[in-house]
């Protein structure tokens, strides 16, 4: 396939990726992970849920943890520019075939809620109760000190479908990957904000959650972070990384809660804000393409993802030998 042009004449404009919700099985466990030792800050707490936000982060939340019997993963979050970006929404995604709610979301005004056609629940708000900036606050900083979410990362069993589907939304692909010598898409890497990505799609076994991501400062914090889970007992959260990736230069750090849902900690990606930025194309096989420095993904890392709450993940309609191909 031929990754889609860009399109500037949506009749909606979606600003952003925003938050996620994780259903999670011990609620003091996650606690401790994200909040303790990651350093988020809780902004809300029940004996049920805990709404969380990184120190740069205005909004909000952007992780939401939910006490459940089964580890999932629930709505991906993105911010529109006008509240009647949410109704032109409505109409767009009922055009194409999808159901849409309105829901009604703690701390979020109207929000609207679908399922993308691969099976990923996303879902739409203009107005996140807000809050003031902790980015100053350094006395405040705490564990991974971890500055904004970044980006979410999931397998789709239906690629070309996935990638179709955002472009027609308005997200522009920023880097892909191909089997060798073909057009034979594996992987893409799409965003919104100017950046190298808000979402990434892998081909594989879908819809999963691979990772999502949250952005630091520097390489620096993500040193600082190994040194704290390795010695407060998460040396076995710690999956890949440090590394470096090829596709979006990202310095990176992937480590698993105690869910085994996926977090990445990044740093120093590009912007890619440009209306004529040419999308990059790799090669399956560049060695320089998922580790500019060499290590492979361990097994785990290539293979595993958490489930959306309530969807059946299946096979890709198109075989794919993809092993490692999923990236930043
Ligand atoms: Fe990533």
């Amino acid at each position: 396939m031929s990754i889609p042009g860009p399109r500037y004449d949506t009749p909606f404009n979606i600003a952003r990726l925003s938050h996620a919700t994780l259903y999670v099985r011990d609620l003091d466990a996650s606690r401790r992970f994200y909040v303790d030792m990651l350093g988020l800050l809780v902004t809300h707490e029940t004996a049920d849920a805990i709404h969380l936000r990184a120190i740069e982060e205005r909004n909000h939340h952007s992780l939401v943890l939910v006490r459940s019997d089964r580890s999932a993963v629930g709505h991906l979050g993105y911010k529109v520019h006008a509240e009647a970006d949410l109704d032109r929404l409505e109409s767009f995604l009922s055009g194409e075939g999808l159901t849409t709610s309105w829901a009604d979301v703690p701390f979020q005004e109207r929000t609207l809620r679908s399922v993308d056609p691969q099976g990923i629940p996303i879902e739409f708000y203009h107005r996140m109760e807000r809050l003031p900036s902790m980015l100053q606050r350094y006395g405040d900083h705490r564990g991974g000190k971890l500055q904004r979410i970044d980006h979410f990362n999931c397998f789709t069993n239906d690629l070309q479908g996935s990638v179709e589907f955002y472009h027609r939304m308005g997200f522009r692909t920023t880097e892909y990957t191909v089997r060798d010598g073909t057009d034979v898409l594996l992987s893409a890497w799409l965003q919104r904000r100017g950046s190298v990505h808000d979402l990434a799609f892998a081909l594989g076994v879908g819809p999963r959650l691979h990772h999502l991501a949250f952005w630091v400062a520097n390489p620096l914090s993500i040193i600082d972070l190994l040194d704290l889970m390795a010695t407060t007992g998460y040396q076995a959260n710690i999956e890949r990384g440090p590394g470096r990736h090829g596709i979006s230069n990202a310095f990176f750090l992937y480590i698993r809660d105690p869910d085994g849902h996926r977090v990445e900690i990044y740093n120093a990606d590009y912007s890619a804000i440009d209306h004529d930025h040419e999308p990059l194309c790799w090669q399956f096989g560049d060695p320089l393409r998922s580790c500019l420095w060499g290590p492979a993904a361990p097994r785990s890392w290539v293979e595993e993802g958490s489930p959306f709450i309530g969807q059946e993940p299946s096979a890709p309609l198109v075989f794919a030998d993809h092993t490692g191909s999923v990236a930043a």
